[in-house]
């Protein structure tokens, strides 16, 4: 009883984290993989000049189709299969954001 109780306040406590942990988890499986070192030349995640770069020249829609279709080194979908484009908007905004 007691423990069944524990269980759930920690589950509920849990869920109001769990929006911004599934991003930073999806960002964590997949993109990460090269953007946190800029492996093969892809902008490092928290290089706010680099993105910002990016995206002025070719706008978020762009940077968004490039993700989804691949460009240059980079794959198609960069790894993760079930991202709609506002997970691809969210995941570039993460990245494009400084490191704190
Ligand atoms: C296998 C390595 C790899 C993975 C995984 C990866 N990327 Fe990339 N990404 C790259 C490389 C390399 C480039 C640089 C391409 C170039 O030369 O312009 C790049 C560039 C980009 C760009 C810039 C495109 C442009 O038009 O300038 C975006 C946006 C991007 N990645 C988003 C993502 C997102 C979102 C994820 C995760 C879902 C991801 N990438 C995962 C390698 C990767």
């Amino acid at each position: 009883m007691k423990k069944s109780l524990v269980a759930l306040l920690f589950s509920a406590g849990l869920m109001s984290f769990v929006q911004a942990d599934a991003l930073e988890d999806r960002y964590n499986r997949t993109c990460a993989v090269c953007h946190a070192s800029g492996a093969a030349g892809a902008p490092r995640t928290g290089d706010v000049d680099a993105w910002n770069k990016r995206l002025e020249e070719k706008g978020m829609d762009t940077l968004v189709a490039n993700a989804k279709n691949g460009i240059k080194a980079m794959p198609p979908k960069g790894m993760c299969f079930d991202c709609s484009d506002e997970d691809f908007k969210a995941l570039i905004e993460l990245m494009a954001k400084p490191k704190s």
